[in-house]
């Protein structure tokens, strides 16, 4: 039996935000990631007292844009309940943003940078944590990193003992071959102990909740394994399309941007043995072991489990008519393991489709008659969060015929502080990013063996699509499914 109480939930640190002062390098700032996720999301914390008030946002930019232009063309207040800014709130961001501007390549002005962060550091007089957020292009990564470590900046403050830590976005690395050296590179100037790789997705609230679901519900636990589950299917459907990102996304594709990192670590956390212990390691180590178990797809297997798929304008927004890139991808993969071992479980993404939906459907074995449908456990990650668990009932009346029924738990009707909208007012996962890395939390991070085990599952996959555009389908936009 788990004995873990709710005060030791692995899965979301203590709770208790320590509050030191911290410098937030952006790399990135006037970037899309930064405009509409990171600065609301600064911006929400400052206002709620959630980071230190010495706290300074350095936005690095190559082009010359003050702190006003860049707050005028992003909507700060979306994460609020209402949507609506707090003068005082704003006044927190104006007063905590600066700007610099500097060449990413140029080694000199990574001196010029240390500079800056030490004078910020003599002015405020206390040394200060420092966070370098890089929201840029992941070809970008090795030269900043580089730069970092050569000119002293992964080092701690010149006072010595505060944090330096290095927030990276995913995709880290291109397939298994460039995250090794990749991994290898960033090792050489900063340790595992510095290193916040994101996956935003774990980060959110109903993605922690699956862990504490699983902890905390014992009737549960003993048909958590493949006598009493059929199969497994996650799904992340995108409304959107690529939305202009077309550097990005041309050549990564939906098997690197949301398979090898998201869907993954979703499957781990559902799939994975309840960590033994507290605290972010044990988490780690179980997460670990799952992906080490997951089979990677033989070429044969590749033909009838995976499904890729463009959308049909997918071409044109790119402007490259030949491309193969694909913006749907589906994986069935198996866990060869006690538990899991001839359970499939089934990952798919895709963009343009006909809604946004991230669900995790547990299909469990039949019940042996024709008449019932299965059991199903489905946890809505997004839009509509909440648990579902579909049952069978007997219609009322004298036939004796039975009907699927529902039952639902759902977040904004169960939790206080839900807002006139009907959304939770939880913090949004990036608050959550946020926050773990400046207090050094990292439960919510990858670690670099859990990069490596999901490329290795993905690396067969991506070979053999790159080779020719063979069974990739065309869908119309707003598809409901590929298939
Ligand atoms: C990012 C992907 O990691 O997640 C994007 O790079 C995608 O392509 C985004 O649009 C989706 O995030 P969310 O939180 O809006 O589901």
């Amino acid at each position: 039996m788990n004995t873990q109480t709710s005060d030791q939930l692995p899965v979301t640190s203590s709770g208790a935000v320590a509050l030191e002062p911290v410098i937030i390098v952006i790399f990135g700032i006037t970037g899309d990631l930064a405009q509409r996720k990171l600065l609301p999301a600064l911006y929400h914390l400052l206002k709620d007292g959630l980071l230190h008030e010495d706290t300074v946002i350095l936005g690095i930019t190559r082009r010359s844009v003050t702190a006003e232009e860049l707050l005028e063309q992003v909507e700060l207040c979306v994460n609020e309940v209402d949507k609506v800014c707090d003068p005082a709130g704003i006044h927190k961001v104006q007063k905590a943003l600066r700007m610099h501007q500097m060449s990413l390549i140029d080694g000199a002005e990574y001196d010029e940078l240390l500079t800056m962060l030490n004078a910020i550091e003599s002015a405020q007089g206390i040394c200060m944590n420092r966070l370098y957020y890089l929201s840029i292009p992941p070809q970008m990564f090795e030269p900043i990193v580089k730069n970092l470590g050569q000119h002293g900046l992964s080092k701690s403050c010149q006072h010595g003992n505060a944090a330096t830590r290095l927030l990276v976005e995913k995709p880290f690395g291109y397939d298994l071959a460039s995250a090794q050296t990749l991994i290898d590179e960033t090792g050489e100037w900063f340790r595992e102990d510095q290193l916040f790789r994101i996956d935003h997705y774990v980060a959110k609230e109903t993605v922690q909740n699956i862990l504490a679901f699983r902890l905390f519900n014992p009737l549960f636990a003993s048909i958590w394994n493949r006598e009493h589950i059929a199969s497994i299917e996650i799904t992340a459907y995108e409304e959107i399309s690529i939305e202009g990102r077309a550097v990005f996304y041309e050549g990564i594709g939906a098997l690197r941007d949301f398979v090898q990192s998201h869907l993954l670590q979703l499957l781990t956390v559902v799939t994975m043995e309840l960590p033994d212990g507290d605290g972010s390691k044990a988490v780690h180590a179980a997460k670990q072991t799952l992906l080490q178990a997951i089979k990677p797809l033989q070429a044969d297997e590749i033909k009838t489990r995976t499904i890729r798929g463009q959308y049909d304008t997918y071409r044109t927004e790119v402007d490259n008519p030949r491309t193969n890139t694909e913006t749907y991808a589906s994986m069935t993969v198996e866990v060869d393991n006690e538990r899991w071992q001839g359970v499939p479980m089934t990952i798919r993404t895709g963009k343009a489709m006909a809604r946004k939906q991230t669900d995790i459907r547990i299909v469990f074995t039949e019940a042996g008659d024709t008449d019932s449908a299965r059991n199903e456990l489905v946890f809505n990650i997004q839009p509509d969060e909440g648990i579902s668990l579909h049952l069978n009932a007997k219609k009322p009346g004298f036939a004796d015929e039975l009907q699927s029924v529902v039952m639902d738990f759902n977040y904004s009707r169960s939790f206080d502080g839900s807002n006139a909208t009907g959304q939770p007012s939880h913090p949004d996962a990036y608050e959550r990013v946020l926050v773990d890395a400046a207090r050094g939390d990292h439960t919510l991070f990858t670690t670099s063996q859990e990069v490596m085990a999901a490329w290795r599952i993905v690396e067969n996959v991506l070979i053999q699509w790159s080779k020719s555009d063979d069974g990739l389908i065309i869908y119309p936009k707003e598809s409901e499914s590929v298939k």
